[in-house]
């Protein structure tokens, strides 16, 4: 695609992920996944390995994947690709042609991920998803049944002055104004439910010291920002 027309197009999508498409066209997301995928501490060498990619919207992960030489990489996703928020399955497939990319896709609902219909994947990516789920141990033993080795959970967490495991239930659109978000669990809660759903460990990798964690919690009382963190769990 040349740049003119690629520029044309990338214009007509609302972006959820800043993309480098090549040719000096980046996609303008809304949110900067360049900062956030340094949070997660992915392997910097994916080769021979196969990805999932849980809710993936525009793809940036999955496509980075690809880039560091993953086999194979799914990306999934159904309520954004339905348009039932703000955006559109358009990015991804924008992106997936102007990348050449051969990530390959499914709409599928995550608690519909089952070993019968995708198989086990090595590495699975389940970042910014876990607060939209309704039934979240639900949602997190599904994921579970498709990961082979490392589950990759990026979420919002909440409660950080609670020294316990606790949910933060958000009725209505409590959460950013958005009524799809339902759950903010405390850290500890988050790694107990990721051992519940049968990973036998599991990693907080950021904020990476607890005093760090402490310190965002408490800087953030009072406002509406979120409070996110990354966690790594092993089969
Ligand atoms: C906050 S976005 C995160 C997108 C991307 N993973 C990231 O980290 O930037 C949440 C994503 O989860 C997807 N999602 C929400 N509920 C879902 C469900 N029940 N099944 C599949 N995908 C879902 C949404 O469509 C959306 O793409």
């Amino acid at each position: 695609m040349e740049r003119p027309e690629l520029e044309k197009a990338v214009a007509a999508i609302r972006w959820a992920h800043r993309i480098d498409l090549g040719q000096g066209v980046v996609t303008p997301g809304l949110w900067d996944t360049p900062e956030v995928l340094a949070r997660l501490r992915l392997p910097r060498d994916l080769r021979g390995q196969t990805v999932l990619d849980v809710g993936c919207w525009d793809g940036f992960y999955s496509f980075e994947a690809e880039r560091r030489g993953a086999r194979r990489v799914l990306a999934t996703d159904s309520f954004t690709w339905q348009r039932k928020s703000w955006g559109s399955k358009e990015g991804f497939e924008l992106a997936r042609r102007a990348l050449e990319s051969r990530v390959e896709d499914l709409d599928i609902d995550v608690l519909d991920l089952a070993p019968e219909r995708i198989g086990v994947f090595d590495v699975v990516l389940f970042l910014g998803v876990l607060y939209h789920m309704k039934h979240p141990m639900l949602a997190l033993e599904r994921v579970a049944s498709v990961t082979g080795r490392l589950l990759v959970v990026e979420t919002v967490i909440d409660l950080l002055y609670l020294p316990r495991e606790a949910l933060a239930f958000y009725p209505g659109t409590e959460l950013e104004r958005d009524d799809s978000n339902w759950f903010g669990p405390t850290p500890s809660a988050t790694e107990a439910m990721l051992r519940s759903a049968g990973f036998a460990r599991v990693e907080r990798v950021w904020p990476s010291s607890p005093r760090l964690l402490l310190w965002r919690g408490m800087s953030l009382i009072g406002t509406k920002s979120t409070k996110r963190a990354v966690f790594h769990a092993y089969k």
